[in-house]
């Protein structure tokens, strides 16, 4: 019973093809895991959750809940090979248990479509300052300069709604088009070329003479400054920067090759994708200092430490444009991934070819989107929750959807489907999987519940 039923698993083939290689899964995950997570999002929330104690706990975050959350979607997908709805619900019932497991990849399907709604606007901002740096109109601004221009950036919705158009754009003739083909070829260049330019980025920012600052501010932690709410941005952003608990890695883990080690490919995304993170964070605190700005600045704040130091360096203006390319193509590569798992789920559940099914899902979220692109103008002083309307996407998503997600994700891997069935997936019983089966099995889902449950006060404090 249980052989034929990892042989019929093996057996089964994805209805939207197959990566070409270990390496063209592994590129991919990268791509959908490096983006303005580690770029924009990763300093910003630094920044504002006081520095170094949150850093260890989002590293923390990212080893004991991350590893093993990834490694279960993966799994969860290549036994599957359907969108993440059907997978669930198709596990669900192989496993002998319900096929309401569904629900879980429904909420992943809602979650990426809500969280690019607004990672769209983002990435429209990275685009327009592709062509405000070519234009050469940061050399040698000053940082009031660079920030008015920021601020009018921002405060004009048509330019952010024009960019989120052009944005969503892009990515919906990406996914129209189908995964592997322009994707593998996007991601092979960008990930190391985004890598070069962090490291001239960090040359500089070790000159400017406030490096010491920088990385005290990242890595001495304060744990005054911890408060649960920080733990739970902390975790969110984990789950954020790694593309976990909405499905996205479980989508591309459907095209995966039989043979691959899911566990080595998982190691080599986070490994890359935490990297990038605490470059960019070595990169902009020194800047951040440097300047007299603010950490705590929020969502525009890459968007004033980068410009102005390209603005001051020879050849800045180059530089500066090629990075904005290279950060549109990272988002544009994540963008892809978030919008993969509704895009599967319409084409299998409703017979829909990818290009109309692209097209549709990605014109909702488009309109969507207008919810973020007035946030930061027209209704800025719209406030209810945790904020604007931005404001409240983004903790939705990030810091509540995704942890719970990933709460069922491992329920499911750890609980839900048999030993064998894992097994057969992770490559034997040995000391990994034993590893990964109680990071799963426990540590992630209760760390998660836990870190939740403080947060929003229903566990009293012990002291
Ligand atoms: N990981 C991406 C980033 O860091 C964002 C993302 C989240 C992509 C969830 C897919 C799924 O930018």
């Amino acid at each position: 019973m249980q052989s034929s039923q990892a042989a019929e698993a093996g057996k089964r083939k994805s209805l939207h093809g197959h990566w070409s290689s270990r390496m063209a899964f592994v590129l991919a995950v990268t791509g959908s895991a490096v983006g303005l997570g580690n770029i924009w999002k990763f300093p910003y929330v630094v920044g504002q959750n006081g520095g170094g104690a949150f850093v260890l706990v989002y590293l923390a975050c990212v080893a004991i809940i991350g590893m093993p959350v990834m490694m279960s979607e993966i799994l969860m997908g290549r036994r599957g090979r359907r969108n993440p709805i059907a997978t669930m619900a198709l596990l669900g019932d192989e496993e002998g248990r319900s096929r309401n497991w569904k629900w879980v990849g429904g909420m992943g399907v809602l979650g990426g479509i809500l969280i690019l709604s607004f990672y769209s606007v983002i990435g429209g901002w990275t685009l327009s300052y592709v062509i405000n740096s070519a234009s050469g109109l940061f050399s040698d601004a000053t940082a009031t300069e660079i920030t008015d221009i920021r601020n009018g950036f921002i405060g004009d919705w048509k330019t952010i709604g024009f960019f989120h158009t052009v944005f969503m754009a892009l990515t919906i003739v990406v996914v129209a088009r189908g995964v592997e083909r322009g994707l593998e070829q996007a991601v092979r260049f960008m990930v190391p070329a985004l890598l070069f330019m962090m490291v001239i980025l960090l040359g500089y920012s070790i000159s400017s003479g406030y490096f010491a600052e920088g990385l005290a501010f990242m890595f001495a932690p304060d744990f005054s400054k911890l408060t649960w709410d920080t733990v739970l941005a902390a975790m969110g952003q984990a789950f954020f920067t790694l593309s976990i608990g909405m499905g996205a890695v479980m989508a591309y883990g459907a095209y995966l090759p039989e043979e691959t080690s899911i566990t080595s490919a998982s190691a080599t995304v986070a490994l890359a994708d935490t990297s990038i993170a605490i470059l960019a964070g070595l990169v902009i605190f020194p800047l951040v200092f440097a300047n007299g700005l603010d950490p705590a600045d929020g969502p525009g704040l890459v968007f004033i430490t980068l410009p102005l130091a390209f603005g001051q360096m020879s050849g800045g203006t180059f530089f500066a444009t090629v990075f904005f390319v290279l950060l549109s193509f990272a988002a544009w590569t994540s963008a892809i991934s978030l919008m993969e798992p509704a895009v599967a789920w319409v084409v299998e559940r409703f017979n829909r070819t990818r290009a109309q099914a692209a097209v549709m899902i990605g014109l909702l979220i488009w309109v969507v989107g207008f919810g973020t692109v007035l946030s930061f103008n027209e209704l800025s002083e719209f406030r209810f929750w945790r904020g604007t309307i931005f404001d409240n996407l983004d903790h939705l998503t990030i810091n509540i959807m995704l942890p719970l997600g990933g709460v069922l994700i491992a329920v499911f891997a750890g609980w839900v489907m048999c030993r064998n069935s894992t097994a057969d997936e992770l490559g034997g019983t040995g000391a990994i999987y034993k590893l990964w089966r109680v990071l799963a099995r426990y540590v992630a889902p209760i760390g998660i519940l836990f870190v939740f449950l403080k947060a929003v006060g229903l566990l009293p404090d012990l002291s």
